[in-house]
């Protein structure tokens, strides 16, 4: 396929050299992995569903004037993006309890959090991710004070968007993570939302049966991982190419609860 230089190989994703400087090329894989890669397996799909999903999640983020690192949707498994440095530290906002947040403080899953919640964890594979506090990330600089300011503020901003769009098709967003990256503009650096959002790093539960349609189907041996992308991207009004009948937009799913 290509002989771009390749940059970077990810779990999901692998990262090539862009058509021009400060420009890159994310192609997503159909790798699942979980439990730091203890689990393994290729879905079948899954790259492509989280390639649309993801385009259109940024998309609508630039449209309300969250900055990212996206362009454009290349073809079915490519995007172009703006070279970033990553910041290594994930920005996890949890709206429900679930996950290692339950785990961790024995909070039934399920349960509505008083507040959103933001936690930091260092990126670093071998150490499984660990969460961090600000004190960490200040004094071994892997951002500054101001830094981890605008990185909540953003992370407020994504959640409250990305709450309300699934509402909207009917899904509760349970929590999610996201990178954050520098991007020099004219010698003006600002914080850029970056990576993919998609249910490979959202929790995501049908407000009606509360079935999971995210990552979990896998880590949980749920089966249907990607039925369950597809009708989020259904949901959300992404088109399928060979179908003419869909259109675009979000599709409204009725809630009993009002
Ligand atoms: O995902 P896991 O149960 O290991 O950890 P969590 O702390 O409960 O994850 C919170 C949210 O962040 C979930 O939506 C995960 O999918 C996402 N996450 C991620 O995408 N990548 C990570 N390395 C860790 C969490």
């Amino acid at each position: 396929m290509s002989r771009r230089r390749r940059i970077y190989e990810g779990k999901a994703k692998t990262l090539y050299e862009g058509p021009e400087p400060g420009t890159l090329i994310q192609f997503f894989k159909d790798d699942a992995t979980a439990f730091n890669k203890k689990k393994h397996e290729i879905v079948d799909g899954k790259g492509v569903l989280n390639n649309r999903i993801s385009e259109y999640i940024f998309t609508q983020l630039t449209r309300v004037g969250i900055p990212n690192h996206f362009i454009k949707r290349i073809n079915m498994r490519e995007q172009l993006i703006k070279e970033v440095e990553i910041i290594p530290v994930e920005v996890i906002v949890r709206n429900i309890s679930a996950g290692t947040l339950s785990e961790r403080l024995g909070i039934p899953e399920g349960e509505v959090l008083p507040r959103s919640i933001i936690e930091f964890c260092y990126k670093k594979d071998e150490l499984n991710d660990p969460l961090v506090s600000e004190e960490h990330i200040t004094a071994f600089g892997w951002a500054s004070p101001q830094e981890i300011d605008d990185m909540m503020a953003l992370a407020i901003r994504v959640n409250d968007f990305l709450s309300g769009l699934f509402l909207g098709v009917g899904i509760q967003l349970v929590d999610f993570k996201i990178e954050l990256g520098r991007l020099w503009e004219n010698d003006i650096m600002r914080i850029v939302v970056a990576d993919e959002i998609s249910p490979d790093s959202c929790r995501l539960w049908d407000i009606k049966t509360n079935e999971k349609m995210d990552k979990d189907r896998f880590r949980r041996d749920l089966g249907g991982l990607v039925d369950s992308y597809q009708e989020v991207a259904r949901r959300l009004g992404i088109m399928n190419e060979n179908d003419p009948k869909r259109g675009k937009g979000p599709v409204l799913v009725k809630s009993d609860k009002t």
